[in-house]
């Protein structure tokens, strides 16, 4: 463990409409195949889980052994030979299935394809595609924004510079000139922002990136009251991934905590390895601070893109760190205690290969 006075020493696919993502993006579903004469020919084990049915009498079953929205849909594929994406079927007693039926037309009759999917057993790994999807259209949205606010500003920026030569009120064009610039380069990082540069996998050293995010968040630090404890308890301290995004996280989560906390406050930052709940090694890093903490009914909220509680907060920056954590197969969690702190923890597969 170390501490220093940081201040005064200066220093969640399916969700995609065709066919191909569906089976590409399938998570633990079933799949059923149906054959001519309408009899189940194949039935996988998790398909029959879904169901609440025994694989091996579902096995050559005529359609009628399937629930009955289920044969509904199938027959509407028969008869029409298009495939019916993602439709929800209530399965009684607060459990639904998500069907998808596509026909395959290997000769007639048509053969038919259901895949099966639990929309109960999987919430959390759901929810975060969903959250993933909405990010990524994030990050194109706001790309195809920035690059139209560019266009525009150089139209303006011409106008200026044209008024400027003229010699037509300096003053106002200098001002106007400067604030263009600002503009444009508030447009340029949050080009770079939303849409991060692909993930480039290397092997990690965490405690070492975690030292240079200090390092760079310095100057937020300097002329205030700021103790800084390290805990480095991960042994190895190594992952596999992208050492900028990584960065961009631990940035984002450390100045958060210092924004929590003013000008006065003790931060924490430490690394473990636990064992996750399949016996898998993680690295945990936590990013605790004794700041002003998170109402209750904000908790939910914290990931969503644009959620800040800040007069001049994006709210992207949690947003883009679950994203990246999302794409190392890892995830954040956060606790908070109103009116005392709130600690962030970033959990990532540990990698111990060569
Ligand atoms: N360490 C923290 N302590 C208290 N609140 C926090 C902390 N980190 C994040 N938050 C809350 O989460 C919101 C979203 O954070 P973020 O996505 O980084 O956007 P921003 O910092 O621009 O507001 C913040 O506005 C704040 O309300
Ligand atoms: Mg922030």
């Amino acid at each position: 463990m170390s501490s220093d006075k940081l201040g005064s020493k200066g220093g969640g696919g399916l969700l995609g409409g065709n066919p191909l993502s569906l089976l590409q993006e399938c998570f633990a579903c079933g799949v059923i195949v149906v054959g001519a004469h309408k009899r189940i020919v194949a039935c996988t084990a998790e398909a029959a889980a879904h169901l609440h049915r025994d694989a091996a009498k579902l096995l050559n079953a005529p359609l009628s052994s399937l629930p009955a929205p289920l044969i509904k849909l199938i027959q509407e594929t028969a008869r029409s030979g298009k495939p019916i994406l993602n439709r929800e079927i209530p399965l009684g007693q607060a459990t639904a299935l998500r069907a998808s039926i596509l026909p395959v037309k290997t000769g007639e009759p048509v053969e038919i394809v259901v895949v099966l999917n639990s929309l109960t057993s999987t919430p959390v790994f759901e929810q975060n595609l969903r959250r993933l999807d909405r990010l990524a259209s994030l990050g194109t949205l706001s790309a195809s924004m920035a690059h139209e606010i560019k266009n525009g500003m150089v139209a303006i920026k011409t106008f200026v510079d044209l008024l400027a030569q003229k010699g037509q009120d300096t003053e106002l064009t200098g001002v106007v000139g400067r604030e263009l610039e600002r503009i444009n380069a508030i447009v340029t990082q949050m080009l770079r922002f939303a849409a991060p540069n692909r993930a480039a996998f290397t092997t990690v050293r965490v405690h070492d990136v975690l030292d240079h995010s200090l390092r760079l968040m310095q100057h937020q630090v300097n002329g205030k009251l700021i103790t800084l404890q390290r805990h480095y308890q991960a042994e190895p301290d190594t992952v596999r991934g992208d050492d900028t995004q990584l960065q961009q996280v631990f940035m984002n989560l450390l100045l958060n905590a210092l924004e929590a906390m003013g000008t006065n406050g003790v931060l924490t930052v430490k690394t473990e390895t636990v064992q996750d709940e399949r016996s898998a090694r993680q690295l945990r890093i936590n990013i605790q601070d004794n700041g002003v903490g998170i109402a209750p009914e904000y908790l939910g909220r914290l990931f969503e893109p644009f959620f800040t509680t800040k007069k001049n907060g994006t709210g992207l920056g949690l947003a883009i760190s679950q994203r990246i954590a999302l794409e190392h197969h890892g995830m954040i969690h956060v606790q908070s205690d109103p009116g005392k702190g709130s600690r962030f923890s970033l959990s990532l597969p540990a990698f111990t290969g060569a």
